[in-house]
């Protein structure tokens, strides 16, 4: 621990497990007090597992371990009101909010025909308009502290399309230029907002129910598997590798660093 966060508070959204956990641990660790939310209920069409609340008690036990102030919240990101009650009401016990991790999201594969009105539906809710949400309920407290870091959580599938997931590969792309767009609007508060890019990550969302998933919509054309295989020789990632990045992101490290896409991918994106 370098302390590198100390005297920063830091809101995660997706907090309950995965990298949203990892993110919360990785930031406390360096010395930040915590603001973690999540839906903790039964996510939109997912093969996977869904978060309880459970999951964000436990988030929010180890943050205190590592020596954390937290604050938790059960809050739907597509919910707006929701949002800024949940986010007022952190900021005021913990006192400022400097650093924004919208990392919440959802991820329903399936062939491009197959493919629901409801699907696209609730993975723009989540993925984009949630993304959104996020940055307009909290960008009023950074601007009043004075300045601050927003990360937008996006995927390897925001940089280069990947198949069998049009609906996700849609929203990323979206999340993508969302930052862009924030990052120039906010530089003025001393904002800086940039976005991330993981390759597959070993959370719920890559797990093997996910991958049987992934397997079977690719069946449609099998061509087409190459598109997921990444450069370097590993099949994954951990929530650790994307939370290096998150604290590079969310620290004075990068001080100049904004409007940036940085991908931890392991090259998937240029392969
Ligand atoms: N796992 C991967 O392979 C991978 C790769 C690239 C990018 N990502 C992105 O990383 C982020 C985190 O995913 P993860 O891998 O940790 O998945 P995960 O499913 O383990 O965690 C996501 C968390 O977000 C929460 N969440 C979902 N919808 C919500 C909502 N409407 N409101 C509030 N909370 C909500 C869930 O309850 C869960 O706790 C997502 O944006 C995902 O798209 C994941």
């Amino acid at each position: 621990m370098t302390g590198v966060m100390n005297g920063k508070v830091v809101l995660v959204t997706g907090a309950a497990r995965g990298q949203g956990r990892a993110h919360v641990l990785r930031m406390a660790g360096e010395g930040a007090d915590v603001i973690a939310l999540d839906l903790c209920g039964q996510l939109p069409g997912v093969a996977y597992k869904s978060a309880e609340p459970t999951d964000l008690d436990e988030t929010a036990e180890l943050a205190r371990e590592a020596g954390a102030h937290v604050r938790t919240a059960v809050v739907d990101v597509r919910d707006l009101a929701g949002m800024h009650a949940a986010v007022a009401s952190a900021v005021v016990d913990l006192g400022r909010l400097d650093v924004v991790v919208a990392n919440a999201g959802i991820c329903i594969p399936r062939a491009w025909d197959q493919v629901t009105e409801q699907e696209f539906e609730d993975t723009m809710g989540v993925n984009v308009r949630g993304t959104w949400n996020t940055v307009m309920a909290t960008a009023p407290h950074l601007v009043a502290a004075g300045g601050g870091s927003i990360v937008l959580m996006s995927s390897s599938a925001g940089l280069k399309a990947q198949p069998f997931m049009i609906p996700y590969t849609t929203s990323k792309f979206a999340v993508r230029g969302m930052a862009k767009g924030f990052a120039a609007e906010l530089a003025r508060y001393h904002i800086r907002v940039n976005s991330v890019h993981p390759t597959g990550v070993d959370t719920a969302m890559g797990s093997r129910a996910m991958l049987a998933q992934v397997a079977k919509a690719s069946m449609a054309d099998p061509r087409l598997r190459g598109m997921l295989v990444n450069m370097q020789p590993v099949d994954g990632i951990t929530t650790e590798d994307v939370a290096d990045a998150v604290l590079f992101l969310a620290s004075d490290a990068s001080k100049y660093v904004t409007a940036h896409e940085l991908a931890v991918d392991a090259g998937v994106s240029e392969f």
